[in-house]
C-alpha cells in the first residue's frame, strides 16, 4: 500500500506571503533549522518547529528524516522549450538565425510520437532531477508533442502547464500550419488536457514574426472560448526582432500592442524575455496584470539584452524565473538565479538570495497566478518540494564552512550550486526523485 502520510523533517525556507518590493519578500521569509513538514494525500497540514511538531507525528506516519540538508518549496520554471534539450550550447548565433540555423531543424522531429514520448520522459526527469517541480513549457507545433509530455507529466502527478506552438509564416513549411487547423488542433488538446489532474493548458503564439493577424485572431478565439487557459509568448528579446515587428505590424504602438490588440495581454498571460521595452510597454503590463519570464541565462548566452528586474518592481509587473532551455544552458533554477544575480550587477542592481529564491518559488507561483496551489508550505498548498545539500563537492564544502547564517548559505547556493545539490524532488506529496535511487517509480 502506499503510505500518504509523511512527517518531514528538515531545516526548511521559503517566503510565506507574495511580496510588493524586495524589503517585503525579507519580511515575509521564514528559516526553520530543526523543522517537521506534515503531508497528508499530497497536500501540506503544517510546517512546525521540532519541538512544536513532533507530539502531531501519529503513529501510521510516515517519519523521514532529512536533517543537515535544507528543504525549499520545489523550483518554478516559467518559460522552457521540451524540444531543445537536445540543442543546448549551439555556437555562434543571436535569436533570429539560432531559430534559423539551429532550433527550427530540432523541432522538426517531434511529430513523431515515440521520438517526443521518449524526449517527453528524459525532459522531465531534468526538471525533477534540478529540483524543479512545476513549469511553463512551449513544445512544438506537432500536437503528438503536447500529447507525450502531458501524458509523462500526468504519470508524475506535475504541476505542468504547456502547449501546441502556433505558427503559420516566416518558419519552415514543414513547421507551419494554417489559422484554422492551428484553432482545431488547439480546441482538441484543450478539451482533452485543460484541468486534468494538474495539468493546465497554455495558448503559445510562438511570436509576432511567426504569427499572421490570422493566427493571432485564432489565438483570441481560444482564449475567449476557454477562458481559464494560460497564455505564453515571447516577447521584445532581441533588436533585430524588435525592428522586424515593427515592419510586419506597422499600425501597433510597439511590440506588446500586437498581442494586446489581439486581447492576449492578462491575467495568466506569460511574456518570455522582455528586455527592450519602452514605457508604455511596461505600463501595459502592469494595467493588463501580465506577467514576465525573466530569462537570464539565455538574454547572456543568446546575446539578447540585459532584463530590467528593478523596473518590473517599479512597474508593478509580476515576474518569474525562465530557464529558456535550449537558449538557457542549464535546467538549473539555481544556476539560472548565479546568472540573475550577474545581470543585476551589470546594472547596479543587488539581487539578494532572499528576492532571487523568491522568484523561483512564490513568485514564479504568482506569476502563473498558482499562488493558491504551490510556492511556499502554507498549510493547505500542494506538498512540492526540493531537498538540497548545500555542500557536495570539495569546493562547496570549504565554502560552506565559511557561511554565518542562511541567507549567505543560500546565496553562495545560487553561485556554486546546480543539480548536483538536489537530494530529493517530490511532488504531490511523493518523492519521485531521489539522488541513490535515481527515478522513484511514478
Ligand atoms: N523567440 C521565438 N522563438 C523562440 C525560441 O524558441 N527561443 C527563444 N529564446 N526565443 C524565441
Ligand atoms: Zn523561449
Amino acid at each position: 500500500t502506499v503510505c500518504n502520510r509523511y512527517a518531514i523533517r528538515s531545516a526548511f525556507f521559503d517566503i510565506a506571503a507574495p511580496a510588493d518590493n524586495p524589503q517585503q519578500i525579507a519580511d515575509h521569509a521564514r528559516y526553520i533549522d530543526d523543522g517537521v513538514l506534515l503531508i497528508e494525500k499530497g497536500k501540506i497540514v503544517g510546517l512546525y518547529p521540532w519541538q512544536q511538531g513532533e507530539a502531531r507525528v501519529k503513529a501510521g506516519w510516515s517519519l523521514i528524516d532529512y536533517r543537515g540538508k535544507v528543504i525549499l518549496p520545489g523550483f518554478i520554471d516559467t518559460h522552457i522549450h521540451f524540444p531543445q534539450a537536445e540543442i543546448i550550447g549551439a555556437y555562434g548565433e543571436q535569436l533570429l538565425e539560432w531559430l534559423e540555423r539551429y532550433t527550427f531543424p530540432a523541432e522538426s522531429h517531434y511529430g513523431d510520437m515515440h521520438y517526443a514520448t521518449r524526449m517527453a520522459a528524459f525532459f522531465l526527469q531534468q526538471l525533477l532531477s534540478n529540483g524543479t517541480t512545476s513549469a511553463m513549457v512551449f513544445a512544438t507545433v506537432h500536437p503528438e508533442s503536447v500529447e507525450a509530455l502531458f501524458s509523462a507529466a500526468q504519470g508524475l502527478g506535475m504541476r505542468l502547464i504547456a502547449g501546441k506552438v502556433m505558427m503559420d509564416c516566416n518558419a519552415p513549411d514543414n513547421l507551419v500550419e494554417t489559422a484554422e487547423s492551428s484553432h482545431r488542433q488547439c480546441q482538441a488538446l484543450i478539451r482533452r488536457w485543460h484541468g486534468r489532474g494538474r495539468l493546465g493548458y497554455a495558448i503559445t503564439p510562438r511570436f509576432a514574426p511567426t504569427s499572421s493577424p490570422e493566427l493571432l485572431s485564432a489565438a483570441q478565439r481560444l482564449r475567449e472560448e476557454f477562458p481559464d487557459t494560460w497564455l505564453q509568448t515571447h516577447l521584445s528579446e532581441n533588436p533585430q526582432e524588435v525592428a522586424w515587428v515593427r515592419e510586419l505590424y506597422p499600425d501597433r504602438d510597439n511590440y506588446l500592442d500586437v498581442y494586446h490588440h489581439y486581447r492576449l495581454t492578462g491575467r495568466r498571460s506569460v511574456f518570455a524575455h522582455a528586455i527592450h521595452l519602452d514605457e508604455a510597454e511596461w505600463d501595459c503590463l502592469h494595467q493588463t496584470q501580465s506577467a514576465v519570464a525573466f530569462c537570464p541565462s539565455s538574454n547572456l548566452f543568446l546575446g539578447s539584452g540585459l532584463f530590467r528586474l528593478q523596473q518590473s518592481w517599479h512597474k508593478g509587473v509580476r515576474i518569474g524565473i525562465g530557464t529558456d532551455v535550449g537558449a538557457g544552458t542549464s535546467f538549473s533554477l539555481l544556476q539560472t538565479l548565479g546568472d540573475a544575480y550577474k545581470v543585476g550587477q551589470l546594472q547596479q542592481y543587488r539581487l539578494s538570495a532572499c528576492e532571487a529564491f523568491y522568484h523561483a518559488t512564490l513568485g514564479g507561483a504568482c506569476a502563473l497566478d498558482l499562488e493558491d496551489e504551490i510556492g511556499n508550505f502554507a498549510t493547505g498548498k500542494t506538498a512540492d518540494f526540493v531537498v538540497i545539500d548545500p555542500a557536495v563537492t570539495a569546493l562547496q564544502r570549504l565554502r560552506d564552512d565559511k557561511c554565518q547564517d542562511i541567507m549567505e548559505r543560500l546565496f553562495v547556493l545560487m553561485t556554486l550550486g546546480d543539480d548536483r545539490n538536489v537530494v530529493a524532488t517530490w511532488v504531490n506529496g511523493r518523492p519521485v526523485w531521489q539522488t541513490d535511487c535515481q527515478e522513484v517509480a511514478a
